[in-house]
C-alpha cells in the first residue's frame, strides 16, 4: 500500500490523515499483535456492566482489522481469548463466545471484501461446537484470499503453544539433533508467519499476560493507556509511528548515522 492508497479511506485533513502522511510505507511492521485490554474497566467508568464493554470493543476491532490490512500490514494477531480467561465467571465467558460469533458472521463480507485470510491461533478443539463451527467457516471461506493474514489468538496461551509445539515435534518424529529454533517455529501455531515486530498492549498494563512468548523475543512494545473500547486507527497509526522511531538491535550494537 502507499499513502495515495491510505489517503482514500481515511478522512480528508483528519487526525488520522496527518498521522497517515508520517508513516513510512517502505518500513511497516509486516507483523502487528496486539493485547486487546481494558474493556471491563472502560464499562466500569460509564457503570455499566463488564459484558458491555466487550460489546463496544467489537467497534474497535473491526476498525483495527480493516485499517491495518488497508496500510499493508502482512499479519494481525488479536488476542481474544486467553486459556487463563475461562477463570472469568461462567456468563461474561457465554457472552464473549457469543460476541466472537456475532462478530464473525456479520464481518465476513468486509474480511472478503478486504482479501483477508482468517485463521485462530489456540486451542480451537477445547471451545464449543458452535463456536467452532462459526469459526472453522470463516476460515474456509477466506483461505483463498491472498492479502493480511489475521489471526484471532482464542483460547490461547503462550506455554500451552509451546507445549503443543513439542508435542506436534515429537509426534512428527522429529530427532533431537534436527531441532533447532527454525525447525521449531514450524510447530507453533504461527508457523510459515513473520513474527511481529510491533506489540500493542491497551489499557496501560506492563505485562505480556502469555500472549507469542516465543514469537514476541524481539517485538517492540508500544503500551497505550487508551483502553481497547476507545482505540481506533489513529490509536494504530501511532503505534506505527512510534514503532519507526525506535532502533532495533538484535542484540547487535547502534548502526552508525553515516555509513563508513
Ligand atoms: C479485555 O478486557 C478482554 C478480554 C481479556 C477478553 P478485560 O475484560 O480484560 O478488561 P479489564 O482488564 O478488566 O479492564
Ligand atoms: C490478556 O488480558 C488476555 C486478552 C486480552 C485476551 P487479561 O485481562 O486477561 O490479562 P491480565 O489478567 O490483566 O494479565
Ligand atoms: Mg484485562
Amino acid at each position: 500500500m502507499s499513502l495515495e492508497d491510505v489517503l482514500t479511506w481515511v478522512e480528508r485533513g483528519s487526525a488520522e490523515a496527518e498521522l497517515a502522511r508520517q508513516i513510512d510505507f517502505d518500513r511497516l511492521p509486516a507483523h502487528v499483535a496486539i493485547i486487546m485490554d481494558g474493556n471491563g474497566r472502560w464499562a466500569a467508568q460509564r457503570s455499566l456492566p463488564r459484558v458491555q464493554g466487550h460489546r463496544a470493543g467489537i467497534d474497535s476491532v473491526r476498525d483495527v482489522v480493516e485499517a491495518s490490512a488497508r496500510l499493508g500490514v502482512q499479519v494481525l494477531t488479536l488476542y481474544a481469548f486467553s486459556v487463563e480467561n475461562w477463570k472469568r465467571p461462567p456468563t461474561e465467558v457465554a457472552t464473549l463466545m457469543a460476541l466472537l460469533k456475532r462478530y464473525l458472521r456479520s464481518e465476513l463480507r468486509m474480511l472478503l471484501d478486504n482479501n483477508i485470510r482468517f485463521k485462530v491461533v489456540g486451542r480451537e478443539h477445547e471451545l464449543a461446537p458452535d463456536v467452532r463451527d462459526e469459526l472453522v467457516f470463516a476460515a474456509r471461506q477466506t483461505e483463498l484470499n491472498t492479502g493480511m493474514q489475521f489471526n484471532i489468538a482464542l483460547n490461547y496461551g503462550g506455554r500451552a503453544e509451546v507445549v503443543d509445539a513439542a508435542r506436534r515435534a515429537i509426534e512428527a518424529g522429529v530427532h533431537a539433533d534436527e531441532l533447532d529454533e527454525e525447525r521449531f517455529a514450524g510447530f507453533l501455531y504461527t508457523a510459515g508467519q513473520p513474527d511481529p515486530d510491533l506489540l500493542i498492549r491497551t489499557s496501560g498494563e506492563m505485562r505480556v499476560s502469555n500472549f507469542l512468548l516465543w514469537q514476541i523475543a524481539y517485538a517492540e512494545i508500544w503500551v497505550t493507556e487508551t483502553l481497547w473500547p476507545d482505540f481506533r486507527r489513529q490509536h494504530l497509526f501511532d503505534a506505527v509511528l512510534a514503532y519507526q522511531k525506535r532502533e532495533r538491535r538484535y542484540g547487535g550494537i547502534a548502526r552508525p548515522v553515516v555509513a563508513g
